[in-house]
């Protein structure tokens, strides 16, 4: 068997491939950009076929410089992020409109109405989504609604519906010469459509939207022995590959962070933070304000369940400081900054850019900087930003107490933050249990990888891929209790401030 496994992440900000061994290391790899395009505020676009030539390029450049061939990969996984929408003609292959983001609101009139007239209970109650301009389905009813000839072109079977994973492996498999049309249970769970019980597309749900079933993917288990599809011999690669791993991307960071088991939770840091916690094939219903979503599916084995606390803003929190307010020149200056100060100076910074997501689920929520005195500088602005990376995590870790009874004893981290220690170390503060990273800190493509290689035997079993995880570094809380206790009361009223702003 060939020796590697590679794995495409296509992410918020840019798309990268990834090549591991079979002890989870990273043999190669080449990552590119993408533009975020915002053509008003609130609205968020990427160009679905700039991410194609993205990921063409680097799947391309690694095994250019690896000097690999497709030869060496035993299989291929995909991860991307989560909900963003492209609807394309599967006559063409071109888009109809741009890719909306996750991050996008121009939904929020499509959101509110659900819970105006009680279609917002039907879909907690089977997607196990609030209702909210994050997830799918309301973008798609907005391309269908605005975009010109798209609602006949759907119809007629034309126009297809899906996030990137599904973009992605249409045109690795050959586009709209034959090219699959499919997705992961995973991913399937992030649109409001599909029925968390019966993994399938739900026609009540459908009808909310107005979105004709025929534009759909078909959904898949997340590591699939039955390949979706292999690569082209003419595509990116050279050759043919097994499709065999497909999950969003922080469900691929649960599985190479390797918790496998209920209980088990980690937290990724990028632009947003996403915490998930395994609740193993139980589907938890929360009562305190995150997501119940599947957490991934192997092969005919049954679904794996999560409860997720999504956060909007957190290392684009650092990013504004950087490009809106030009107080840092990179992420990296945000911690010498912050380490300043050896405190807050009493700033709070709620950084409710987007609303707020979970557990507030309030999209009319903004952002705001309380308890300023003419004491305070950058730094102690620099020094609220990296704890309100923390307390939002620990918002979102009191309400997975609340719902699972589980306390978290060590908290897993990963994604770009986690190289910032002073964070780290505040997170370990304000959460007051110990804060830990692998070696791998690539967990998100390390996932996609584990659940391809699973499923062609690269990998025999979960417990194998348990021995490749290793811990590089941990952090253990310094606050007194008292302190932790004040500051959180302090991170509370802040909150509260951006709720009241808007009538
Ligand atoms: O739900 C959105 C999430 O999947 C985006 O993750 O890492 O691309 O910002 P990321």
């Amino acid at each position: 068997m060939a020796e590697f496994i590679g794995a495409v992440d296509q992410g918020t900000t840019s798309t990268r491939f990834m090549i591991f061994d079979h002890g989870g290391n990273e043999i190669g790899r080449h990552q590119l950009e993408h533009e975020q395009i915002l053509p008003r505020a609130g609205w968020v676009e990427h160009n679905p076929v700039e991410i194609w030539e993205r990921t063409s390029a680097v799947l391309q450049s690694a095994l250019n410089t690896t000097g690999l061939s497709s030869r060496d990969l035993a299989a291929l996984g995909i991860t991307n992020q989560r909900e963003t929408a492209v609807v394309w003609d599967r006559r063409t292959g071109r888009p109809f409109y741009n890719a909306i983001v996750w991050q996008d609101t121009r939904t929020d009139r499509i959101a509110a109405a659900l819970d105006r007239d009680g279609r917002g209970d039907v879909v907690r109650r089977k997607a196990g989504l609030p209702p909210a301009t994050y997830f799918s389905a309301g973008k798609v009813q907005w391309i269908l609604e605005n975009v010109d000839g798209v609602r006949e072109a759907a119809e007629r079977g034309h126009a297809i519906f899906g996030n990137t994973d599904s973009w992605l492996m249409w045109n690795l498999t050959g586009g709209r010469d034959g090219g699959v049309h499919v997705t992961d249970v995973t991913n399937a769970s992030r649109t409001m459509l599909m029925d968390l019980e019966t993994l399938d597309w739900d026609d009540e749900l459908l009808g909310f939207f107005g979105i004709p079933r025929q534009m759909l993917p078909e959904i898949k288990p997340s590591s699939s022995p039955d390949p979706y599809g292999l690569t082209r011999a003419a595509g990116p690669l050279s050759g043919e590959v097994a499709l065999t791993g497909d999950l969003g991307d922080q469900q691929a960071a649960t599985v190479g962070q390797v918790c496998f088991a209920p209980g088990e939770a980690k937290n990724t840091y990028g632009t947003g933070n996403f915490m998930l916690l395994n609740t193993g094939t139980e589907l938890v219903r929360s009562k305190a304000g995150l997501l119940s979503t599947v957490c991934y599916r192997f092969g005919t084995e049954p679904a794996v369940y999560a409860l997720e606390g999504s956060i909007a803003v957190t290392g684009s929190a650092v990013q504004w400081l950087r490009d809106q307010l030009g107080i840092i020149s990179g992420a990296a200056q945000s911690e010498s900054l912050a380490r300043q100060v050896s405190d807050n100076g009493g700033v709070y910074f709620v950084p409710a850019f987007s609303g707020l997501f979970a557990p507030y689920w309030r999209s009319d929520a903004r952002g705001a900087i309380v308890g300023l005195s003419r004491y305070n500088t950058n730094a102690h602005l620099a020094r609220a930003t990296l704890e309100a990376i923390c307390y939002q995590s620990r918002d979102v870790a009191e309400a997975m107490a609340a719902d699972s009874g589980v306390q978290l004893e060590v908290l897993k981290v990963d994604g770009g933050v986690t190289a910032n220690e002073l964070c780290m170390q505040i997170q370990a503060d304000v959460l007051g249990v110990p804060v830990s990273r692998p070696v791998v800190a690539e967990t998100t493509a390390l996932g996609a990888a584990y659940a391809a290689g699973l499923a062609v035997g690269f990998w025999s079993s979960t417990d194998e891929l348990r021995e490749n995880w290793n811990e590089a570094r941990r952090w253990v809380p310094r606050w007194t209790a008292e302190q932790r206790k004040t500051g959180y009361a302090c991170w509370k009223k802040a909150v509260q401030r951006t709720l009241d702003w808007v009538d």
